[in-house]
């Protein structure tokens, strides 16, 4: 969800309400993925290299993840959607990681829209502590050498139990995956848009859907 600042320095306005504005357009795009039937939905809100940012901007961040989540949940939950985290979330503030767990608990048994939303997340940082899941299992006499194959390794991953993304859809026009999803971003189709997020309207989405229908996957083959 790249672009929230441009947006606002575009407009004159303070830099951090181009976050406030991005949360909208969120909003509205849960709510049209929802409507439309799609399974899985995971957004990149927080990577583990975005705690360099200022000390302003993380506070301000911060405070307004655990906000989203506290007012959002009620509806979210109504609206059959099932809300996890993806990332190192132990990392997170004590007091958000407990609204997390509330809201992943109050919605683990809904059977629509699963959304994830990826905070403290690095793909390195996943594989790391992946091989460390590993080679403890294999320190403990749990698993062999040759037992270390793509499955194991992805079930070590935050995304163990999501299905790898078909589509992934970067606005603000970087050409680059910026440490997302690498190891499961494989075989996805990447659609790269100029617009920035807060102007990322459900149209919009409906535009990166269309073009991903027609792209011929081939698998390698
Ligand atoms: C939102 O956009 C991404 C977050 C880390 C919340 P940016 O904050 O990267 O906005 P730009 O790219 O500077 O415009
Ligand atoms: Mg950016």
């Amino acid at each position: 969800m790249d672009g929230n600042r441009r947006w606002a320095d575009n407009r004159g306005l303070p830099r951090l309400s181009g976050h406030q504005e991005g949360v909208k357009t969120l909003k509205n795009l849960v709510k049209h993925v929802a409507a439309a039937g799609l399974k899985y939905l995971t957004v990149y809100a927080f990577s583990s290299e975005n705690w360099n940012r200022s000390n302003e901007e993380v506070d301000y961040l911060m405070r307004l993840f655990g906000k989203v989540v506290t007012d959002e949940l009620d509806e979210l939950a109504q609206n059959n959607v099932r809300l996890r985290f993806i990332g190192d979330i132990a990392g997170m503030p004590a007091d958000l990681q407990n609204y997390f767990a509330t809201a992943i608990e109050k919605t683990k048994d809904n059977k629509g829209l699963s959304l994830q939303v990826a905070l403290n997340y690095g793909s390195r940082l996943e594989l790391a502590q992946a091989m460390q899941a590993i080679a403890a299992d294999l320190q403990a006499g749990k698993v062999a050498i040759s037992d270390i194959d793509e499955q194991l390794i992805a079930s070590k991953l935050y995304t163990r139990e999501l299905p790898d993304p078909d589509l992934i859809i970067r606005t603000g026009g970087e050409m680059r995956l910026s440490n997302y999803l690498l190891w499961q971003a494989a075989y996805s189709e990447l659609y790269v848009t100029p617009l920035l997020w807060p102007d990322f309207t459900p149209e919009e989405y409906d535009k990166a859907v269309t073009e991903f229908a027609v792209r011929e996957r081939r698998w390698g083959l």
